[in-house]
């Protein structure tokens, strides 16, 4: 049962921390609130004076946050408003909790007064899965809005190292039903999956597609559609060559609420790893992140050109298998033989950095395992 507070007269006893932090909570959420205390140590106004009985005179809610026996007492024998007494939950009328809202839909967590924290831990958790724009309509039945609300995660879970993910990440994560997780995303994220959440490998490394983009999209809509929290675990950023808005276009023609949970990049954290800056002043103006693989297994050589370029750094992902074309093209573009490149496998986990020249290219890549990049 909510019981709307405003416009009830609200009446807070103490001038301390814990007053301190009830008047912040009465302020957050627009209720109008008078204080008595002896002394104020609170940015808000008050009536400085001893407290008596008489000064609940007219207040339909009381909150006494002077953790003081003798107040409580004589609040309790003369009561006639509703009374909420810090820290003491066995002689309360109500209790704060914590509220979870969006647009016209509230939730409140209640621990019957026992825990606030673990309220708004609850608060936080619920509210990442309250859609964002929903339309409310009494016609609605239980199965469309069911459908309505449903909300796909598509979370960058960074380059690696489980540290590297963003709190964001983290704590989506720790919300999800469902987690459809790919080869790049480290085992070690997986374990902070709830207990009971499913988890569904679909692959996607090259060469031992475990399932096809069109079957992963229509997982997700089937998961979502179940009305479970369904989350889509991606190494890296979800929009660097992550296929990650793809993803986010199919659900949304399907009416399905997307957020998009950024990630580190490898083709940042890698070189990074390496102590490369991707730029550098008087040195490296600008940075390029290409693909060497396109769609259906074809090579990308567009940008070897680009490597006249000496203030321009190279970042070239799914580099590795193409590093004999990378070579020969920018051979026989004439770009030095000597020129310095990087190639960094593995970076954050269990990393390998090779420095290597563009003659040995093609032989250093055979001697890395995968993921890697190849920095110019
Ligand atoms: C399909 S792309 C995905 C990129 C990802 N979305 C990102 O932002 O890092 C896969 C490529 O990213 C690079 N990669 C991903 N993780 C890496 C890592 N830990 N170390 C080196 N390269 C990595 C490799 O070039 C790999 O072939």
């Amino acid at each position: 049962m909510l019981i709307k507070l405003k416009p009830k007269k609200v009446l807070l006893i103490g001038g301390g921390v814990v007053a301190k932090q009830k008047a912040d909570v009465l302020t957050k959420q627009n209720i109008p609130f008078d204080i008595v205390t002896l002394k104020n140590n609170t940015p808000y106004p008050a009536k400085i004076k001893e407290f008596e009985i008489s000064d609940t005179n007219g207040y339909d809610v009381v909150i006494d946050a002077t953790g003081c026996d003798k107040v409580t007492n004589t609040l309790l024998e003369n009561k006639n408003f509703l009374l909420n007494v810090v820290d003491k939950p066995e002689v309360c009328d109500f209790y704060f909790g914590s509220i979870a809202k969006k647009g016209d839909i509230s939730v409140l967590v209640s621990s019957n007064g026992k825990s606030p924290r673990l309220t708004q831990v609850i608060r936080d958790r619920i509210e990442k899965i309250l859609p964002n724009n929903f339309e409310i309509d009494r016609k609605k039945d239980y199965e469309t809005i069911k459908n309505e609300t449903s909300k796909v995660f598509i979370i960058g879970c960074g380059p690696g190292a489980v540290d590297l993910l963003t709190i964001r990440a983290y704590n989506t994560l720790k919300t999800l039903d469902v987690a459809l997780y790919d080869h790049l995303v480290n085992p070690e994220v997986l374990d902070i999956l709830p207990q009971n959440c499913e988890k569904i490998y679909v692959g996607k490394q090259k060469g031992y597609h475990h399932k096809k983009q069109d079957e992963i999209n229509e997982l997700l809509v089937q998961k979502a559609k179940e009305g479970k929290i369904v989350g889509r675990l991606k190494g890296g950023h979800p929009f660097v060559f992550g296929r990650g808005y793809e993803e986010m276009i199919e659900l949304t023609n399907e009416g399905i609420e997307v957020e998009i949970i950024e990630g580190l990049t490898s083709a940042i954290s890698a070189p990074t790893e390496a102590l490369i800056p991707v730029t550098l002043r008087d040195k490296k103006d600008s940075f390029m992140v290409v693909s060497a693989h396109l769609k259906g297994a074809r090579v990308n050589l567009n940008w070897v050109d680009l490597l006249h370029r000496e203030n321009l750094r190279v970042i070239v992902l799914m580099g590795l298998s193409r590093a004999k074309n990378i070579q020969k093209r920018a051979l026989e573009i004439g770009i030095n033989e000597n020129r310095e490149v990087y190639i960094i496998s593995n970076a954050t986990t269990s990393s390998k950095i090779l420095k290597t020249t563009l003659k040995n290219l093609e032989k250093k890549a055979k001697e890395v395992k995968k993921p890697a990049i190849i920095i110019f």
